[in-house]
């Protein structure tokens, strides 16, 4: 398998988590027009479903390989915090054996569609149904995963060996909407992968952090750190 089955709605979704999955055309169009129309109309007709299916599929197998070089991801336990449609957990699901992912998301899209770090914490680009429609139509078993709506605020209470979140967590919002809930669903073996865009600040949050890879040509610079002990 080298792409994501897909349809028009989830692919519109995926843009918008994705920004560099735009083609120049249509950059120029949201330059254009501006974020509201494009997001709410251009993206609703221009999108081409096959071809993100295929590039969604390449970044993912990427996003994969920076992590498993440096973990063994087999018979774990995940949680995905603010994952997308979840494809970097279809890989991980496909390249490995035996595990189960917990996924926390919004699930709603933004009018305006913001870009950059969000103090409220209020922009989302998700729903959650084509969520499961995408897991389940790329080969995940229902029974492998648990899809939790953050704003309902009923979240899994278990111990992970992985809670993973891609330019979400940190990178958007504040860590510290999540800082205790995690303290309680980890333990010291649980592993922190996360983009951030403040690396050093963790030095005084974890007694473990490393940084596996720098990222210069995002919205703004990140780092992503593995890191596991709460001080
Ligand atoms: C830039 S996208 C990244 C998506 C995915 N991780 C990826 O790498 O393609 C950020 C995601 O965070 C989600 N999000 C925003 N606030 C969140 C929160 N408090 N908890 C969980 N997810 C959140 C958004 O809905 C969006 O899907």
């Amino acid at each position: 398998m080298n792409k994501f089955a897909l349809d028009k709605k989830s692919a519109r979704l995926i843009v918008l988590q994705r920004i560099e999955l735009l083609q120049s055309f249509q950059k120029k169009l949201r330059k254009l027009f501006g974020r509201y129309i494009f997001s709410n109309f251009f993206l609703k007709f221009f999108v081409n479903t096959n071809l993100i299916g295929e590039n969604y599929f390449d970044i993912m197998k990427k996003e994969y390989e920076t992590i498993a070089n440096e973990v063994n991801f087999s018979n774990k336990k995940y949680l995905s915090i603010g994952g997308g449609l979840g494809g970097l957990e279809l890989i991980i699901n496909m390249e490995t054996k035996n595990n189960f992912f917990y996924f926390i998301e919004k699930n709603y899209v933004s009018k305006k569609v913001k870009y950059g770090w969000d103090d409220k914490n209020l922009e989302a680009y998700n729903n959650l149904q084509l969520v499961e429609k995408f897991l389940i139509k790329n080969g995940m078993d229902i029974n492998k995963f648990k899809i939790y709506d953050f704003d309902t605020n009923n979240f899994p209470n278990e111990k992970f060996d992985f809670i993973i979140s891609l330019y979400s967590l940190d990178y958007h919002y504040d860590f510290n909407i999540y800082l205790e809930y995690l303290k309680k669903i980890s333990n010291d073996q649980t592993k922190i992968i996360f983009d951030t865009i403040r690396g050093d600040y963790f030095k005084n949050v974890f007694k473990n952090v490393k940084i596996i890879q720098s990222v210069d040509n995002t919205v703004h610079k990140s780092k992503r750190i593995i890191c596991s002990e709460f001080i």
